[in-house]
């Protein structure tokens, strides 16, 4: 099975310019389904105007294609939307579909128990269903930690230009963590490797570090609050019941939970970095990146 022909579902967003790029760096021939036609992109890259609300407009869309890449939102969009591009896909003929993973290891049998994960796994669980029934199409899901240049860019993993951070049950948890630069290198890799990577997790990891390790390098000092993750778990629980609901605390504490909690498996104990052709950071390089953000 060779894939050259890839279409990119959201590649517009905070992820998905560093997929398109990789990808045509890569030299796969990326269509982009967006809802509008005015985003500025790369000119080797064709923009194709979806309704993600039709089934007939992402089977046009897909048809001729090899592989769909996933980028969409997960959780703030209706599960509805992924759902119905893999029936596309799947009718259009496409061979390979990377659903909107890019995080904690949702195969986990912690974290794929957490409701913030609960559309993750079900999308990948129809991809299972339909790949059973069909060995011509197959499914890989990337597995990447949190985002490590823009969840510092963000002061999601850490805040390092302070004055004060969040640190987890003491910072000493370690964490795999993925650029986003190197979330595109895998996903090529994962297309360049067809057999090797169907129907199957995949794990990439640039870096492990712990919070206590990125403040370290970061040479700043900031005031620390410390927080459990039980709090964050109760806090979250509670977030939802409040009128009107809130949704985003809700989200952001039960991943926060998957990642500074041990038990949740986010230290990944081994990576598919070599096979995807993904960089793994020196010290110097992890210094570089931190000293960026604080
Ligand atoms: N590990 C981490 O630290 C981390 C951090 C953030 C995100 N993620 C994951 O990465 C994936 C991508 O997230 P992202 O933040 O890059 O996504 P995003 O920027 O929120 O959205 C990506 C694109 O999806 C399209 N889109 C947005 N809302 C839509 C809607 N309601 N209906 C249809 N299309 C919509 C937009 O493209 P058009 O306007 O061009 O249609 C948008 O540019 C998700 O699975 C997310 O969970 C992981």
């Amino acid at each position: 099975m060779a894939i050259t022909k890839v279409a990119v579902a959201g590649g517009t967003g905070n992820l998905g310019p560093a997929v398109v790029n990789a990808l045509v760096e890569a030299n796969f021939q990326v269509t982009l389904l967006s809802r509008s036609s005015t985003h500025e992109i790369d000119s080797r890259v064709k923009i194709q105007v979806v309704d993600y609300n039709s089934l007939d407009s992402l089977v046009t869309a897909l048809t001729g294609q090899e592989a769909v890449v996933d980028v969409l939102p997960s959780g703030s969009i209706s599960v509805e939307i992924p759902l119905r591009l893999i029936e596309a896909a799947h009718k259009a003929g496409v061979q390979r579909f990377i659903p909107s993973e890019y995080g904690c290891d949702t195969s986990h049998p912690l974290t794929s128990k957490l409701p913030v994960f609960g559309d993750k796994v079900t999308v990948v669980n129809r991809l299972k269903e339909i790949s059973a029934q069909d060995s011509a199409f197959t499914y890989t899901p990337v597995i990447t930690g949190p985002f490590f240049d823009w969840g510092l860019k963000m002061k999601f993993t850490v805040n390092l230009s302070g004055p004060s951070t969040p640190i987890y049950d003491g910072g000493d948890t370690p964490f795999s963590t993925t650029t986003l630069a190197g979330i595109g290198r895998a996903i090529a890799g994962v297309l360049e490797h067809p057999d090797e990577t169907k129907n199957r997790y995949v794990y990439v990891s640039q870096a492990e570090v712990t919070q206590n390790k990125l403040l370290a390098l970061s040479g700043k000092t900031v005031e620390r609050e410390d927080i459990s993750t039980a709090d964050l778990e109760k806090k979250a629980y509670e977030a939802v019941k409040l009128s009107p609901p809130d949704f985003r605390t809700f989200a952001v504490n039960l991943i926060r939970l998957a990642v500074f909690n041990p038990a949740y498996g986010s230290a990944f104990t081994k990576t598919d970095n070599e096979l995807l052709g993904v960089h793994k950071f020196s010290e110097a390089e992890i210094v570089d990146l931190v000293k960026q953000y604080s």
